[in-house]
């Protein structure tokens, strides 16, 4: 049997990247998106579940139930490459703080609910089954500026308090994961600068050749994804795989 995937946060930027990376690798893919299943992959292999759970309702009881019926439905094909892919920096009414005097309740309720809540409550969902599954991996998005010691230039409150929050989600719950799986390896991982919506408002001015497509992204991250081992546990990975501080 072809080797299982499972991208959950599939419907933009990164994740559909990598969607589209493994299914011409010829692997078979499931993924979880709040959106409908792209027309160009409807003849693919891949078996797409939509659930749209509001962020911050992410952790109510209903809400919870949907996140964990639809990952039960996921993990029947037993994937052993498993990537949380949420995240949020801005939208029309929010761009990242340049200074604490910017900062409003509003903008780090929705920071938190989209990048650490919904995490936690798939990672949540997903918990009994890593405990089982050997050698399974996981590999959830977040990024270098989360790093508290690599922090030089200050700014981007609630998006750089969110990741350094998710990263330490992942750390936490892979010593967790550690005591009934030792075979398995849950990390942190800075995709680096790729151009989605995420970023496209922060992309001039950028040395060059740092910004990435999705495609050349996805590729960097399924080589550092086949290259994970349970030594890795709880780290926070660079693109090219090596350890950043955090
Ligand atoms: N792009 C970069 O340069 C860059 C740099 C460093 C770190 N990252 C991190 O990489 C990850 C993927 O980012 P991306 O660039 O692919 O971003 P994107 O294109 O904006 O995609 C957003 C992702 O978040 C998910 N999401 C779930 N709930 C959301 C909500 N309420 N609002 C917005 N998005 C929601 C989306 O999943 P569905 O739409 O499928 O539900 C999608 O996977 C994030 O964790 C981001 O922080 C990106």
């Amino acid at each position: 049997m072809s080797e299982q995937i499972l991208i959950i946060g599939a419907g933009s930027g990164i994740g559909y990247g990598l969607v589209q990376h493994y299914l011409q690798q010829g692997k078979a893919v499931q993924a979880i998106s709040r959106n409908a299943c792209p027309a160009a992959l409807l003849q693919t292999k891949v078996n797409w579940l939509q659930l749209d759970v509001a962020a911050a309702d992410a952790a109510e009881d209903a809400a919870e139930a949907a996140i964990n019926k639809i990952v039960a439905q996921a993990v029947t094909a037993k994937p052993t490459t498993i990537f949380i892919c949420h995240g949020w920096l801005h939208d029309n009414q929010h761009g990242p703080e340049k200074t604490l005097r910017q900062l409003t309740a509003a903008q780090m309720h929705k920071s938190f609910a989209v990048n650490v809540l919904q995490p936690a409550m798939y990672l949540k969902a997903l918990f009994g089954y890593l405990t089982k599954q050997p050698q399974v991996k996981v590999l959830v998005l977040s990024a270098k500026v989360g790093s508290i010691s690599d922090n030089q230039l200050g700014g981007w409150y609630s998006y750089r308090l969110s990741k350094a929050a998710v990263n330490m989600l992942v750390k936490t719950s892979s010593i967790e994961l550690g005591r009934y799986n030792k075979t398995a390896a849950l990390v942190s991982l800075h995709p680096g600068t790729t151009d989605t919506a995420l970023s496209a408002p922060f992309q001039t001015n950028l040395p060059s050749g740092q910004l990435q497509t999705a495609t050349a992204t996805a590729e960097r991250l399924a080589a550092v994804a086949s290259g994970l081992n349970p030594e890795l546990s709880g780290k926070l990975l660079n693109w090219d795989g090596t350890v950043l501080p955090f």
